[in-house]
């Protein structure tokens, strides 16, 4: 390893197994001290085990230290940030990759389960954000980046293809990780100034999430028996990178990565564009005009159902 991130300090949300835990595992060994924050819940988001973060940590050495709460209410976001400045110093590096799944068709699903995954994939991020960005603004002032003024600040928000094309059963899971990438930008974009960069990524990895896909047919068995070749440290890779001094210029960024191939997503944007008539013949000529370019419904395990690169 290359002392790549020497002296960082860094906050991985959902760190005590899966891709956070690569993820963590990759930012220690290029020098970075690591929270591991996880409060060890099930997948749907139940439950609680402090050993899942304890462990973690305690196999990770002593730059890392554990944190088990859910990261999922802006109080314990607070205390997360304070203790990485009590632990390191201060705050570089923050990871929102924590989530959890509750799936069911939109017309059955639980209002309650919409607001869970909610709170824990989109608004827990927020929090974070805005608890960590407050103190690196600070540190940008007073130097901590480096002294030709603060150049420093990664954050990384682990967000998903299902957000971006759909699919079925996944309404709040899906809305949650589209909501993450508005909120990508927007940071992006509130921090240029002070220099801290804000990205996106869409990983594919197999983890405990991939383990238990029941393919309902031959595609998605054949998806699945791809999934499970493709290991979660080449995101951990990429968040590495863009978390690295060389990415300081890549920011509002929506990039995949799934083994060996790294994606650079388009943001939607206007693709044609007419002069609306009235209601009576607009369906019409939208039909006529501009349905070549209409998206499909193609679903992401459709989409990304091809040989991975390992
Ligand atoms: N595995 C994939 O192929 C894939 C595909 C698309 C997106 N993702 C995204 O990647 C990220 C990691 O997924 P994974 O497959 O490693 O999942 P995982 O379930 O294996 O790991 C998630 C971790 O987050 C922790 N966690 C959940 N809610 C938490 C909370 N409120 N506070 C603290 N910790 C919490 C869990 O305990 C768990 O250890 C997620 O954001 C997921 O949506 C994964």
């Amino acid at each position: 390893m290359t002392g790549l991130l020497d002296g960082r300090a860094a906050i991985v949300t959902g760190a005590g197994r899966g891709i956070g835990r690569a993820i963590a595992e990759a930012l220690v060994a290029e020098g970075a001290s690591v929270i591991v924050a996880d409060n060890g819940a099930s997948i749907s988001g139940e439950g609680g085990d402090p050993a899942v973060a304890r462990e973690t940590a305690r196999a990770l050495g002593e730059r890392a230290v554990a944190f088990d709460e859910s990261v999922a209410s802006p109080g314990v976001a607070k205390h997360l940030v304070e203790l990485a400045v009590k632990q390191f110093g201060g705050i570089d590096i923050v990871v929102n990759n924590a989530a959890i799944l509750r799936d069911a068709f939109v017309f059955r699903a639980d209002p309650r389960d919409w607001d869970a995954v909610l709170r824990n994939n989109l608004s827990a991020p927020f929090y974070l954000i805005n608890a960590a960005s407050a103190v690196m603004r600070e540190q940008g002032k007073t130097g901590r980046g480096g002294s030709a003024g603060y150049d420093w600040g990664r954050i990384v928000n682990i967000v998903s293809s299902a957000g971006l094309y759909g699919n079925p059963g996944q309404a709040a899971y899906a809305s949650a990780k589209a909501g993450l990438f508005g909120l990508t930008r927007v940071t992006a974009m509130d921090l240029a100034r002070a220099q801290i960069t804000a990205n996106a990524v869409a990983p594919f990895a197999r983890t405990r999430v991939t383990d238990i896909i029941q393919p309902a047919n031959e595609a998605q068995k054949t998806y699945k028996e791809r999934a499970l070749r493709i290991g979660a440290h080449h995101v951990a890779n990429l968040v590495t990178a863009l978390c690295s001094p060389a990415a300081k210029g890549i920011t509002g960024q929506l990039l995949g990565v799934r083994g060996r191939e790294v994606f650079l997503f388009g943001q939607p944007r206007p693709v044609a564009r007419l002069e609306a008539g009235p209601a009576a013949t607009l369906a019409h000529e939208l039909g006529a005009r501009l349905s070549d370019k209409f998206t499909d419904l193609t679903t992401d395990l459709e989409a990304f159902n091809t040989e991975p690169l390992v």
